[in-house]
């Protein structure tokens, strides 16, 4: 269920309201049309439009914009200056579907955004929306972090238990593969990475019958797992070409640091601290940041440790195309002094299905 929602903006219109009205339904991202880098944003199902419409060079920069990013053709509805007959003209001309008068009243925007597609159309219909309400409170979680961390404020712990919460509900509702391809569309790897290994950690800790509190605290972890790259520098984290080997020392320290942020913040139970600490530990004590062995490593960590390598592999990356869930089993199972194979073995029908069935529906979406 593809739930991402288009926002052209330029720098002329207060959106604020727009945003916040709109994020509640959906994944939404905004682009201005006046940034030099111009994306591919041919697959989404729809957008908003907020420029000054009045403004000649604003339109140029808009239909070039669209012609580029391959999103002429999307259905568009455009935000419009209250009975301002220059304006509905001129979005006509830019192929709206539809128009909604400034300031933007809150139904009147949705049923515009959902009478202007049929797919969301369709997803209205079919009332509550489990996925999108855990897409968009995983999206908060990540501005919470970024922002939290590098400004040295403590993490709301409220937010992720939300978050959580909802990723939990999200799955229980409808199913793994729904939630992974509401999420699988967004361009940023450390929200996919963070959404993907939380909810297949959930499908993963179901699977394997445990209890709703033991779940929720796994998701939590899970969620949480690389909360230390938010003090690693972003040009390491995104990096095209593979890291150098100082590199990747210093992108491994995200394990202490996470562990300690958590720690200073004295918010967060020890299950949370340990899977944040210990994802990168092996058994065969090969692993970061303490090289721990054997029975020091918990079930939860050894669980949370397989999801994380698994969706590392088969998520794509600049650098490299995505693996093949079954080379990524394989990969999984070459490791074998490092992972607990009873728990590689348990997640492997589980891994093969949701992530084959996850590319056919990309495949044909
Ligand atoms: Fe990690
Ligand atoms: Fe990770």
């Amino acid at each position: 269920m593809d739930t991402r929602l288009l926002l052209l903006s330029d720098f002329e219109e207060d959106l604020q309201h727009v945003r916040q009205t709109l994020r509640k339904f959906f994944l939404l991202t905004e682009y201005p049309i006046t940034a030099d880098n111009v994306p591919d944003l041919s697959g989404y199902p729809g957008a908003v439009v907020g420029i000054d419409l009045k403004k000649r060079d604003l339109l140029e920069q808009y239909r070039s914009y669209c012609e580029k990013a391959g999103c002429v053709e999307i259905p568009k509805v455009f935000l419009v200056d209250r009975g301002s007959r220059q304006d509905v003209v001129q979005a006509a001309t830019l192929k709206a579907r539809a128009t909604v008068d400034r300031p933007a009243d809150t139904r009147k925007l949705l049923d515009a955004v959902c009478n202007a597609s049929d797919h969301f159309r369709a997803l209205m219909r079919n009332g509550p929306n489990h996925c999108l309400e855990a897409s968009q409170s995983g999206l908060e979680c990540l501005h919470v972090i970024t922002s939290a961390v590098q400004s040295g404020l403590p993490l709301p712990r409220a937010v992720f238990d939300r978050s959580a919460q909802h990723i939990c509900n999200a799955i229980q509702h409808g199913g793994a593969l729904e939630f992974l391809s509401a999420i699988n569309g967004h361009h940023s790897y450390s929200y996919r990475h963070s959404m993907h290994v939380a909810g297949l950690t959930m499908a993963f800790a179901t699977h394997l019958g445990f209890g709703d509190r033991d779940k929720t605290r796994m998701v939590l972890g899970a969620l949480m797992h690389d909360v230390g790259k938010a003090r690693i520098p972003l040009e390491l984290l995104d990096k095209e070409t593979p890291l150098t080997p100082e590199e990747q020392g210093i992108v491994r320290t995200h394990a202490s640091l996470g562990y300690e942020i958590l720690k200073s913040d004295g918010n967060w139970d020890p299950l949370t601290l340990k899977l944040v600490h210990e994802h990168h530990e092996y058994l065969n004590g090969t692993g970061y940041p303490r090289g721990l062995a054997g029975e020091a490593i918990c079930d939860p960590v050894r669980m949370l440790t397989i999801v994380d390598v698994f969706s590392a592999l088969v998520d794509k990356r600049s650098y490299k195309d995505p693996m093949s869930p079954r080379g990524a089993m394989q990969m999984l199972y070459s490791m074998s002094g490092c992972l607990d194979m009873d728990f590689v073995r348990a997640f492997e029908p589980l891994g093969l299905k949701i992530i084959e069935d996850l590319k056919s529906v990309d495949l044909a979406a």
